[in-house]
């Protein structure tokens, strides 16, 4: 029969998919009692009584036990983390608060940054949200580009301001199926935005909490161009946000990504992918001209042992959309940059799957195969 240490190291292996890390080091194992016959009673804690990874933790806390050997009945029962502890919990992962508020019901969080400016972050934003709603998702852009805002733009959006709520939340503007949040709606056109430290700090977190989100599957976060205060502040406030680095194929540019790749280690951002764009222009008549060089994304990705989600080529309608204020993917889903945006988004797709629990309950109640039809016509002379 295993000891209660045992048992506690087995839980080791049990990670929380939003933290990281495992159930043990997140103090979030509340008691491991074992009678004498060897049943196992355990109690999680949750950061939240709404949990949607309850019932994987309670499959992978049997399985992980029952792995052991030498016990007998598992039963795993939940509470929830005193404020108090989850305060404890914060400061011990060294980030700022966990997802509440507006962004409860955001399942996906992913910045959209790059080392330099004016390599397409903006564009490809634009475009891989369009694409990712075109795919069913509920998808949001969080415009974080207060110095040089361009989303409003490409989505054509004018400078209507975002109506407030009954319950005082800032509405997001919605266009093409994509719920849109910029400082642009807020400030007279081209007017410059210099704000620093704190007040960029306080827009930021106003985006974030006091914006109605809603419902997302993702929220896009267009970054500015560099690894400055605004990557820093987001960091911050989105502690469980992942990091896709936009590079273009020249050496040069994948040195530059690569600071930013960096800076998204250091404040423990997770990169999920590079996507290299401008990676060669073809003209009408098929020749390929490889303006920006090659390679620049497949190299920083290896490096960085994480996917190339795409390669986008250049081509003349992807600027021309962005500045006419609707997503290529949505007018030209042909056009050879749309289609290789649309692949990035389902490459994003594929890298965030949906909690298996939901998997399991379409599973189970999936109806019964309807009854296959009669044979119809000739049939064919099976030997
Ligand atoms: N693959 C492409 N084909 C053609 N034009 C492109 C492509 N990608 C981006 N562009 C154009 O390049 C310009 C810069 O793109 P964008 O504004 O998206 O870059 P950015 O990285 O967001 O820039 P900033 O750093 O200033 O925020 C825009 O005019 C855009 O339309
Ligand atoms: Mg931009």
């Amino acid at each position: 029969m295993p000891s209660i240490d045992d048992i506690r190291d087995a839980l080791r292996a049990v990670i929380d998919p939003e933290l990281r890390q495992d159930i043990v080091e997140l103090g979030m194992v509340r008691s491991i009692d074992q009678n004498p016959d060897g049943d196992v009673h355990i109690v999680v804690s949750l950061t939240t009584p709404g949990c949607p990874i309850k019932t994987q933790f309670q499959a992978d806390v049997t399985n992980v036990v029952s792995d052991l050997g030498g016990v007998g009945k598992i039963t795993v029962a939940f509470d929830v983390l005193s404020s108090g502890e989850k305060g404890a919990l914060q400061q011990k992962l060294g980030r700022g608060s966990m997802p509440q508020g507006a962004l409860a019901q955001v399942k996906n969080v992913i910045c959209i940054g790059s080392g330099k400016g004016g390599v397409g972050k903006s564009t490809l934003t634009s475009n891989l949200a369009a694409a990712l709603a075109a795919d069913g998702k509920k998808v949001g852009i969080l415009d974080a580009d207060v110095w040089g805002y361009s989303i409003p733009r490409m989505f054509g959006l004018g400078s209507d301001r975002p109506p407030v709520s009954p319950d005082r939340k800032i509405m997001p503007l919605e266009a093409h199926g994509v719920k849109v949040m910029s400082i642009g709606f807020f400030v007279a056109e081209d007017a410059a935005v210099v704000w620093r430290g704190p007040m960029l700090h306080k827009a930021l977190t106003q985006f974030l909490e006091d914006v109605a989100w809603g419902e997302l599957d993702y929220l896009l976060v267009d970054l500015p161009p560099g690894t400055g205060d605004v990557s820093m502040t987001l960091s911050q406030l989105l502690p469980q946000a992942q990091f896709i680095i936009v590079t273009t194929p020249q050496t040069t540019a994948q040195k530059v990504a690569r600071r930013s790749a960096e800076m998204a280690h250091k404040v423990s951002l997770d990169i999920a992918g590079v996507i290299e764009n401008m990676s060669g222009f073809t003209t009408p008549s098929g020749e390929r001209f490889p303006i920006f060089g090659e390679g620049g994304g497949k190299d920083l990705a290896d490096e960085l042992d994480v996917p190339l989600l795409g390669k986008i080529p250049l081509t003349m309608p992807l600027r021309a959309q962005a500045d006419a204020g609707t997503p290529l993917v949505i007018t030209d889903p042909d056009d050879p940059a749309a289609q290789n945006i649309r692949q990035a988004a389902r490459g994003i797709i594929a890298m965030t799957p949906e909690p298996l629990p939901i998997l399991s309950i379409v599973q189970a109640e999936a109806p019964p195969l309807p009854e296959a039809p009669a044979p119809a016509g000739i049939s064919l002379p099976m030997a």
